[in-house]
């Protein structure tokens, strides 16, 4: 009989249990054995551990247009790019209804005059709070 606990096979202690309580219960005898329960629990653990820490959430409107490169394309008071539509009297126009489609579904109504190049996937990189606090910043812009 070769040594199933090392070598080549190395099973556990557990798994030999687990073994033996499997034959013991095939041949119809009584199961003598008790398998440690709690198996692979530390190595699950282990497995699933330190995630990335969530990102905080910005702590205003001005900071999410930067982080968001919003201003790469747009001018919001007078500053930015050109490639999307100037924001800098956009609440003038347009309801917060609008601009939350604007941000979360881009591609929803593209404004005359512009290529359809805003990021799609603003929705999965912003919490739900911060594209709320950019929606009522952009209202306010008059
Ligand atoms: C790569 C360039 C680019 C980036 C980055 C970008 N946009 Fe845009 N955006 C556009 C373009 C082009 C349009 C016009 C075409 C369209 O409707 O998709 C637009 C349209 C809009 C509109 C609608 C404007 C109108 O007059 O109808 C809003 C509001 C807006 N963007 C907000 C944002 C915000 C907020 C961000 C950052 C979170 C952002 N955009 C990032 C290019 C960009």
């Amino acid at each position: 009989m070769p040594d199933v606990s090392g070598g080549a096979i190395g099973l556990k202690e557990a798994e030999l249990k687990a073994v033996v309580a499997y034959l013991q219960d095939l041949a119809g005898a009584e199961v003598t054995v008790s398998i440690p329960t709690g198996l692979g629990q530390t190595q699950t653990k282990e497995a699933s551990a330190p995630a990335a820490a969530p990102r905080p959430p910005a702590k205003d409107a001005p900071t999410l247009l930067a982080q968001f490169t919003c201003t790469a394309c747009h001018k919001v008071k007078g500053q930015g790019g050109v490639l999307g539509p100037d924001l800098s009297k956009i609440g003038a126009t347009r309801d917060k209804n609008y601009l939350r489609r604007a941000i979360l579904d881009p591609n929803a109504e593209i404004t005359k005059g512009f290529v359809p190049t805003m990021p799609p996937n603003y929705g999965e990189q912003m919490y739900a709070k911060e594209v709320e606090m950019l929606v009522d910043y952009l209202a306010g812009l008059k």
